[in-house]
């Protein structure tokens, strides 16, 4: 193989004066000029953060990632990013998980990186980690952070967020005390690691090893597992060999990785979230995956994964049924099993020691828990860009339904309403939440998981169809249907529904209509105007004008495709004048 010249030669491999200065800088931190000698320069993304206790253990991993980076002979340099803490960060993480990704993006090409690891862990870590990857096109591997262990109440598990909704329900509905509900506040994450069920952050992990961005076995060993420290210290060992073989993100992520980490998702009754992230990291590669693929291959791809909120099991189940690897195995005769990955081996080789030891947990190709894949895309006069629902955690008698809809104008509407007595509301009404997406929220929270009515709850009413521009996390379950494009922010049919309209969901026949004349919804949306904009100034404005749909990936469309790297110009952009 043809020898790579290395990045970081530009800044460390030269004899005049900038060579000099680079190298004399980096030695304040005690290093010797040994470490100068030709060694990939690996960089180590870090969104550890206190604020972020899905992350929180991150730099014992990114240790355990030096030592295998210093074992192979590269040098490894940690550095920050910033990190998106979904339980703490207002309004929502989505608002910022473009941020971030520019964030890694411009760390990697801006310093003298030859390769990367990247440590993530909570729901927008990974995404914006891999789209910035993308962009940036330097030899990358991804480290997350493992889920959890597993909550644990009088003898009974809990999942993160899935079961805690349930129980939340519970105490409206008068059935379980607040006692009893702060006791769960101390039993449900007992570790550093994100959500034990297959929320966002666990499909998200699943996502990046079926795209090959991981060793096999990343997505599932356990956040304090020792051999998650282990992984960690092989994946540093890979990247200088990646670094070497110059084995860029843009060569692992083509057409067929994002296939088979589709194919993985309907598999596994996986977050909807991952579409819009999926769609925007392939967005980033210059690959186009409209939602029509996914319904596709949903519908060709059975459930065979019995994890919550789809299905009863936990993450920490699934790890010691044989983990993901054994999902992609079984999945072989649906997968593009010759997609490359960071081992430098097609996928199929990757997984060719997995096995399954619990067959409850991992059902065989041939005896799924349901024929199609966890979600459906939805089309109709409603959704003319699109919608999603996930099927395989809504209730099934309610997939084919009409109902009146009961319209909350946003989420301040919906939060003070819910709870009224005098709410005109039943169990087939329709609950449409509006202004709740990438413009409306802004920032499209999850807001999708309405709640019920205390008055339905009370009456023992479990589930309502459920319809907005929001998202929903990971951990919901329900029959939530959810961003629906165009958002009612930018004029989407969504925001001329009214109350008592009658509103037909058919996922079956992906069709999500409301029933008004096409003369009456053009009269409507003829004058309907925009709401004000969240934000006039920063951040917020920026991303108010380049926000793109969901069906889109949530990206800014400025950030779309990739620059690939030169290897001077980071020397010719910046010349570094105060030396
Ligand atoms: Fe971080 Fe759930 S809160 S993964």
């Amino acid at each position: 193989m043809a020898q790579i010249r290395l990045r970081s030669r530009d800044w460390f491999g030269k004899n005049d004066r900038w060579g000099l200065a680079h190298r004399a800088w980096l030695r304040a931190e005690g290093f010797s000029s040994r470490d100068f000698q030709d060694k990939p320069v690996i960089g180590i993304a870090n969104s550890w953060s206190e604020l972020n206790n899905c992350n929180a253990h991150l730099r014992q991993l990114a240790e355990a990632v030096k030592r295998g980076v210093w074992a192979a002979g590269g040098f490894p340099l940690e550095f920050p990013t910033i990190s998106l803490g979904e339980m703490l960060m207002k309004p929502t993480t989505m608002l910022y998980r473009n941020l971030m990704a520019m964030d890694v993006e411009e760390c990697i090409r801006a310093y003298p990186l030859d390769g990367v690891v990247l440590l993530c862990g909570c729901d927008k870590t990974t995404p914006a980690q891999l789209m910035g990857a993308a962009s940036a096109d330097v030899p990358a591997i991804m480290v997350p952070g493992g889920p959890m262990l597993g909550g644990m109440w009088r003898g009974r598990e809990i999942g993160s967020g899935t079961d805690l909704r349930r129980y939340w329900d519970e105490v409206r509905a008068g059935r379980l005390g607040e006692e009893e509900f702060c006791e769960i506040e101390g039993c449900v994450s007992r570790s550093a690691g994100h959500c034990t069920v297959m929320g966002t952050a666990s499909t998200m992990a699943a996502m990046a090893e079926a795209l090959g961005m991981t060793l096999p076995g990343a997505a599932d060993v356990p956040a304090v597992d020792a051999r998650r420290k282990a992984l960690a210290e092989e994946s540093g060992a890979r990247v200088v060999e990646m670094a070497r073989e110059d084995l860029r993100p843009s060569r692992v992520m083509a057409r067929e990785a994002f296939e088979n980490a589709i194919r993985v998702l309907m598999s596994i009754g996986g977050s909807t979230n991952a579409i819009v992230h999926l769609v925007a990291i392939a967005a980033r590669l210059g690959i186009a995956l409209p939602l029509a693929r996914f319904d596709e291959i949903s519908r060709a791809t059975p459930l065979i994964a019995d994890i919550k909120p789809s299905g009863k099991f936990l993450m920490e189940d699934l790890f010691n049924a044989g983990g993901l690897a054994a999902v992609i195995k079984e999945l072989l005769p649906l997968l593009h099993a010759s997609a490359g990955t960071v081992t430098g081996k097609p996928l199929g080789e990757n997984v060719v020691r997995a096995a399954c030891y619990n067959r409850e947990v991992i059902r065989p190709l041939g005896q799924p828990l349901g024929p199609e894949g966890g979600t459906a895309v939805l089309k109709g006069n409603l959704a003319p860009a699109g919608a999603v629902v996930k099927q395989s955690a809504a209730s099934p008698q309610l997939l084919k339904h009409r109902g009146r809809a009961v319209v909350f104008e946003n989420n301040q509407d919906l939060l003070a309403r819910f709870d009224d007595p005098n709410l005109p509301v039943d169990e087939s009404s329709v609950l449409v939440l509006k202004n709740a997406g990438p413009k409306g929220a802004p920032g499209m929270p999850e807001w999708g998981h309405l709640p019920i009515p205390t008055k339905l709850l009370k009456a023992g009413v479990k589930d309502v169809v459920r319809l907005s521009d929001a998202r929903i996390s990971g951990t919901s379950f329900g029959t939530l249907i959810v961003h629906v494009a165009p958002e009612a922010a930018v004029g989407g049919p969504l925001a001329i529904v009214r109350d008592g309209d009658e509103i037909e969901l058919d996922v079956a026949a992906r069709r999500l209509e409301l029933l008004v004349s096409d003369g009456e919804i053009k009269k409507r949306l003829a004058s309907w105007r925009p709401p004000k904009p969240h934000y006039t100034r920063g951040y917020g404005r920026m991303f108010l004008d380049h926000i793109l749909q969901a069906d889109e990936g949530c990206d800014f469309d400025f950030l779309r495709g990739r620059e690939p790297r030169e290897e001077s110009e980071p020397l010719r952009r910046f010349p570094n004048p105060s030396v």
